[in-house]
């Protein structure tokens, strides 16, 4: 069984004996589903499952081109430029490789759209037939979501794999679902190379262009057994010769999602377009007033469910998406050269998905900070966060009102600039978030951290905790979009 689901059992069972304790809280129903016996609850304000948020649309085609529609001259895609890679050596002889990032510059919807467009002809011109599939094996990255939108238009399913997987793990997955294009950044071409030898159904290679990926690619364009294209000749033949987009039912399958195998090879599952369209829909009414003066900073692989429900939402709804990485996320960030910005300072986002091994980091490198300090900074820290802690744990006599702006004002501030010092709401998924650093994270940023369950076999929307809810250890009632059975 899947360690994540073990590990969210236990905090999920201790939600729901909570939830019945608490009567007048009570956020999952009972609900008769049948078939094998056990408890099974629904969402308190949807009798059935919601299959759209959005009026007339069934699939993620659908959606993308009505809000591209929509919200044609709103930023979308964000994206830094690479000004500088240096080598930093440390006292101890190792190297590190430090990168000197630009400011976002950003793609508007209608750009976007047009990107989807012609690199979804382009697709069908270099060969590529509707019934195969597209692996896209990749880092976050706009061209990861112009491929799959580009896919979609044309019904083609894409297949994901996680960029760490094994060579085995990687042959195995390309070959079960005979795949016949991958669309690839640097390093997985390489991986690519060293297995070519075992991808029998592999005909063309798609890469990303990034800084120096040319010496991998005259090495791809050495292997015979399949064609090496470039994402912009894709788009370019694409744009010369249209092709008329061939949308999917909401039953069709949008992705078949190779999860990290943790018993042997890992396993695909398969996602329609309308099992993730209720996954979006249902958070919708999760984060209040989502909309056009969101942005959002994307960093945590889009071959994982979580970030692309996220990513599918922000689209959904006229926000900005701007991309990072887990190197360069703050300014102390491994690969960040001193002195310049990470990207959570230079996008300022509103909102962000976390996982907890990210948020514990984000404590530990706060705490290590204050600690560091001493004195009367780490004095008033300590004060300020407990005279927090009480409010947020419910006590009247701790620090709200006027209390609570002076402490913001002179302690959290600081803290809150680490990730650009507006984030408004922080979503936390994959694995269970320690109440400690929930906590933590809460009082510092000042923003609600909310807490999800499901598997990608759920496609992710399998509770999610309410977003006034302060409560730690717990991850919520059902989505109106699951019914649960314990
Ligand atoms: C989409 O593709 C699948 C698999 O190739 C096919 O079964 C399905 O009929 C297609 N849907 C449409 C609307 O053409
Ligand atoms: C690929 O799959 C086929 C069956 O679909 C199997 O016969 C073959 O051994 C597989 N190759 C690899 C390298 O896994
Ligand atoms: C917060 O509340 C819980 C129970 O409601 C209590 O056990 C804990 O000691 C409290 N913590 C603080 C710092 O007040
Ligand atoms: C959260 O908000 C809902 C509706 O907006 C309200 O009914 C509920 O009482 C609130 N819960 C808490 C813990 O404040």
């Amino acid at each position: 069984m899947n360690p994540y689901f073990i590990g969210f059992v236990i905090p999920f069972v201790a939600s729901l004996m909570l939830t019945k304790r608490k009567a007048e809280k009570k956020r999952g129903l009972p609900v008769d589903v049948g078939g094998e016996p056990g408890y099974a609850i629904r969402n308190y304000r949807s009798e059935q499952p919601v299959e759209t948020h959005w009026e007339g649309i069934f699939t993620l085609a659908e959606l993308f081109e009505q809000s591209c529609k929509q919200y044609a001259y709103m930023p979308l895609h964000g994206t830094r430029k690479l000004i500088s890679r240096e080598t930093e050596v440390a006292a101890d002889g190792r190297s590190f490789e430090k990168l000197h990032m630009g400011e976002y510059e950003w793609k508007t919807y209608i750009e976007a759209f047009k990107a989807v467009c012609n690199f979804s002809s382009g697709l069908i011109q270099i060969g590529h037939q509707k019934d195969e599939r597209v692996a896209i094996f990749a880092d976050t990255r706009a061209e990861w979501q112009i491929a799959l939108q580009a896919c979609f238009r044309q019904n083609i399913t894409v297949v994901t794999i996680y960029a760490s997987l094994g060579e085995g793990a990687l042959c195995h997955s390309l070959n079960e679902t005979e795949v016949t294009t991958v669309i690839c950044g640097r390093k997985e071409l390489k991986k690519l190379i060293d297995i070519n030898g075992q991808l029998d159904t592999l005909k063309h290679v798609v890469y990303i262009s990034e800084d120096d990926v040319s010496s991998e690619v005259s090495l791809a364009k050495q292997c015979t057994n399949w064609r090496v294209e470039s994402f912009e000749e894709v788009e370019r033949l694409g744009l010369e010769t249209p092709i008329e987009a061939n949308l999917p039912l909401p039953s069709d399958t949008a992705v078949i999602m190779y999860t990290s195998g943790s018993t042997g090879m890992p396993k695909g599952v398969m996602m329609s377009h309308r099992n993730v369209l209720a996954t979006a829909s249902a958070v919708m009414t999760i984060v209040p007033a989502l909309g056009k003066k969101d942005v959002y900073l994307a960093y945590l692989p889009l071959a994982h469910i979580l970030e692309l429900a996220a990513e599918t939402i922000i689209s959904a709804v006229g926000a900005s998406i701007g991309y990072g990485s887990p190197l360069t996320l703050t300014d102390t960030s491994n690969k960040i050269k001193r002195g310049t910005k990470g990207d959570a300072s230079a996008l300022r986002p509103t909102l962000m998905t976390a996982v907890p091994a990210i948020l514990d980091r984000v404590r530990d490198g706060v705490r290590k900070n204050v600690d560091a300090k001493g004195g009367v900074a780490k004095k008033l820290f300590d004060i300020a966060y407990s005279r927090r802690l009480a409010a947020v744990n419910g006590s009247w006599f701790g620090a709200w009102g006027l209390e609570k702006l002076v402490w913001d004002m002179l302690v959290f501030q600081k803290v809150r600039a680490i990730l650009g010092g507006r984030i408004r709401f922080i979503l936390s998924g994959g694995a269970p978030l320690s109440g400690e650093t929930q906590r933590f994270i809460n009082i510092c940023l000042g923003a609600p951290i909310g807490q999800g369950y499901g598997l990608t076999e759920t496609c992710a929307g399998g509770t999610f905790s309410e977003y006034n809810d302060t409560s730690v250890g717990r991850v919520g009632a059902p989505l109106s979009c699951s019914f649960i059975k314990v």
